[in-house]
This record gives structure tokens, C-alpha cells and sequence, in this order.
């Protein structure tokens, strides 16, 4: 306290740090972890408000850029650990585990990868990539997403560069080398839309194709990156069941809501959109309707998520608050969004109440 006094911040009013706001990570205590995707000035802990925030309120983290391979391998030799050693750190000391994210994807590539054009070359960075990365945070990270987005809405496996050099056998492949570098951490696969039936199809083939090689994998992460009041909560349960019939935990892995207009579903990074006019209709506040709405859907999905309280471990929401949520800038930039619980001041929204209400 005697700190907090001298540098000021004593004098700001108690909501500063949201104690009097009921915490989600403790609400859900007995039920699953709450986490949360976190950039790099939260990780280097800039603002101490922030900071206080989110122990506070989560119990779990994903890195939202750090530990993809552009950021942490960004020359065929040199990786960058800084950041993930930082937010080991953080974890350590703020009592957070940590969900790596993620060793295998099509996007966010380190740029030497786009010049590679020889089978073994790509086997070369996987192979290495894999072994250096999850071989350093062996034992700090509670979990990889070991291979992210590897599938087509129809089911059939998205052509990458590492389908188009090592075939269909990758994925496996990630998955073994992965334990092979970290064998205790837990090992997941991530996508999203994977809840709808035709890629829920092709994640279901794949998991037991690791399976059938004898390779472990623990879970399968549905990302959420859903739409107001469309919210596939029939698809969503017939995947918590589906996936757990295969002994598989299910987490919801990148939660947020999308207000704003949109002509696509999912969240192929590499996906944009034209603006116009009527891209952008909330700058100054969210209509009441919507904030209703969007409180009946979340209210609707935890509802959900309680009810399979024994197959999911695990609800992460992509951002903090609504001010920090990629959304903002996907797939058109530059945009006023409203996806998550908390508000640009992390002050709770009426979604936020509807859910902490189920309890
Ligand atoms: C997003 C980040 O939030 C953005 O900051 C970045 O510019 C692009 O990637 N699926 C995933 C996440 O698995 O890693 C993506 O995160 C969102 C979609």
C-alpha cells in the first residue's frame, strides 16, 4: 500500500482496480479456468492497473501474438525468447497458467518460410522449430495449441505450406514431436468453426488419425469467435460432445462476440473487408438493443458451458476488454467494437452481470 501511496495512485477511485467488481476466474472456481489472450505492454506489465485487472479476474493466458513462429523464430537461426520469457514469468508470479500459442500455423509465419522450396527445408524449420520452441518452455507452460487452423470449412485439410511439403501425416507429426519436447504438457488442436458439422467432421478424422498413431493429444480447442445473435449454441454442444467421446477436453479458446457487420463468418487472419459506410455504426456507444442481445448470448453460451462444466476446463476470452480486442482492426480496420465482457475502462457490461448471474 505504502507503494501504491507514494507513486499516487491511492488517490484513484476503488473501481481503478475493479476489487468491488465480482471476479470471473474465482465465480467459475469449481467449474472451469477463465483465461485471457494477453499483448505485450500487459505481459511487461506498463500499467499496474492492468496488471491488478487481470489476476484479479483470470486464472489463465494466451499470448495473443508472441509465441507465433514470426515473433519467436524470426530467422532460420535466431528466435526471440524475451517476450515468452516474460510471460512465463508473469504466470509464475501472478499464479496464470500459460497456454502456448501456437507451435504449427499458415499464418503469422516467420518471412524466411516463404522462400523455402524444398521438401526437407520445410521438414528442417518444422522439425527444429518444434524441438527448440516447446523443448524451452518444457515444464513452464501448462500447454501448447500445437497445431492451429489446419482445416477447411468443408473438413478436408487446408493447403499450407506444410501440407503442400510433409502431407497429410503433419499434423501427427506436430503432435509427436511436440510430446517428444514436452511431455508433460498438455497438447491440444485449434481451429475455429470447428463446431460447425462439416469441419467438425474433419477435426474429429484428424484426432483420431492421431489417436490411431498412438500420438497423444489432450484436447481440442474451439476458438469462438462467434456473432451476435447467432450464436451456434446447438453446434457448439454437439461438439463438446463429440469431441469428449473421444476422451478429448474441450476448451473454448479465443471467445469474443462480433457486433459490428460482417459478410463472412470465422477468422482467417488473412480475410478483409471493404469499408463503407455503414461498416462502422457504433462509434459513440452500443444501442441498447444490442447490449441486450449480446448479454443474452453470453449468458446463453455459459449457460451451456456450465451444463458441460465436466468436458470443458477451460473458457479464454481474445483481449481484456473491448478497447483492446483484435477486432477493432479485423477484417476491416479501424473499427469501434464491442466483443468481449468489459468495457474501453475494464468497467463490467451488462453481459458481464448476465454470466457472473449463473452462479
Ligand atoms: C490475431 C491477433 O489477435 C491479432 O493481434 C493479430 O494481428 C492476428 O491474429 N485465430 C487465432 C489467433 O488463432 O492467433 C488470431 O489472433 C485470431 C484468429
Amino acid at each position: 500500500m505504502a507503494a501504491l501511496f507514494l507513486t499516487g495512485l491511492s488517490l484513484l477511485p476503488d473501481t481503478a482496480f475493479g476489487q468491488e467488481i465480482p471476479s470471473l476466474k474465482d465465480t467459475f472456481r469449481n467449474d472451469f479456468g477463465i483465461g485471457t489472450a494477453l499483448n505485450m505492454a500487459q505481459i511487461e506489465e506498463k500499467d499496474p492497473q492492468m496488471t491488478a485487472f487481470i489476476v484479479r479476474q483470470f486464472n489463465m493466458a494466451t499470448p495473443e501474438n508472441i509465441m507465433k513462429s514470426g515473433l519467436i523464430h524470426p530467422k532460420w537461426d535466431t528466435y526471440a525468447f524475451e517476450p515468452a520469457d516474460k510471460l512465463v514469468e508473469f504466470g509464475k508470479k501472478h499464479n496464470i497458467r500459460i497456454n502456448g500459442h501456437t507451435l504449427i500455423w499458415h499464418s503469422q509465419l516467420p518471412p524466411f518460410v516463404r522462400g523455402i522450396q524444398s521438401r526437407d527445408s520445410v521438414r528442417a524449420f518444422f522439425t527444429n522449430h518444434i524441438k527448440t520452441v516447446a523443448g524451452r518452455y518444457a515444464g513452464k507452460v501448462f500447454s501448447w495449441d500445437v497445431v492451429n487452423e489446419a482445416l477447411n470449412e468443408d473438413g478436408t485439410m487446408r493447403k499450407t505450406v506444410f501440407l503442400q511439403h510433409l502431407g497429410e501425416d503433419y499434423v501427427t507429426e506436430a503432435f509427436r514431436l511436440t510430446q517428444q519436447a514436452a511431455p508433460n504438457t498438455e497438447l491440444y488442436y485449434n481451429d475455429y468453426n470447428n463446431e460447425q458439422p462439416a469441419k467438425r467432421a474433419g477435426c474429429i478424422a484428424l484426432v483420431k488419425k492421431i489417436q490411431a498413431a498412438g500420438v497423444r493429444i489432450d484436447g481440442v480447442g474451439i476458438q469462438g469467435h462467434w456473432h451476435v445473435g447467432r450464436v451456434p449454441l446447438k453446434d457448439i454442444e454437439e461438439s463438446i460432445l463429440q469431441y469428449a467421446a473421444l476422451g478429448l477436453k474441450v476448451m473454448i479458446t479465443e471467445l469474443d462476440i462480433e457486433v459490428l457487420p460482417r459478410n463472412f463468418q470465422g477468422a482467417e487472419v488473412s480475410r478483409q473487408m471493404a469499408a463503407n459506410a455503414e461498416s462502422n455504426p457504433y462509434p459513440d456507444g452500443l444501442p441498447d438493443a444490442v447490449q441486450q442481445q449480446l448479454a443474452a448470448d453470453y449468458q446463453a453460451l455459459f449457460r451451456l458451458f456450465l451444463k458441460h462444466k465436466d468436458k470443458i476446463t477451460r473458457v479464454t476470452f481474445w483481449g481484456v476488454n473491448d478497447g483492446l480486442s483484435w477486432l477493432n482492426n479485423w477484417p476491416v480496420r479501424g473499427r469501434t467494437n464491442y466483443p468481449l465482457l468489459f468495457d474501453r475502462k475494464n468497467q463490467p457490461k451488462p453481459a458481464f452481470y448476465k454470466v457472473v448471474s449463473l452462479k
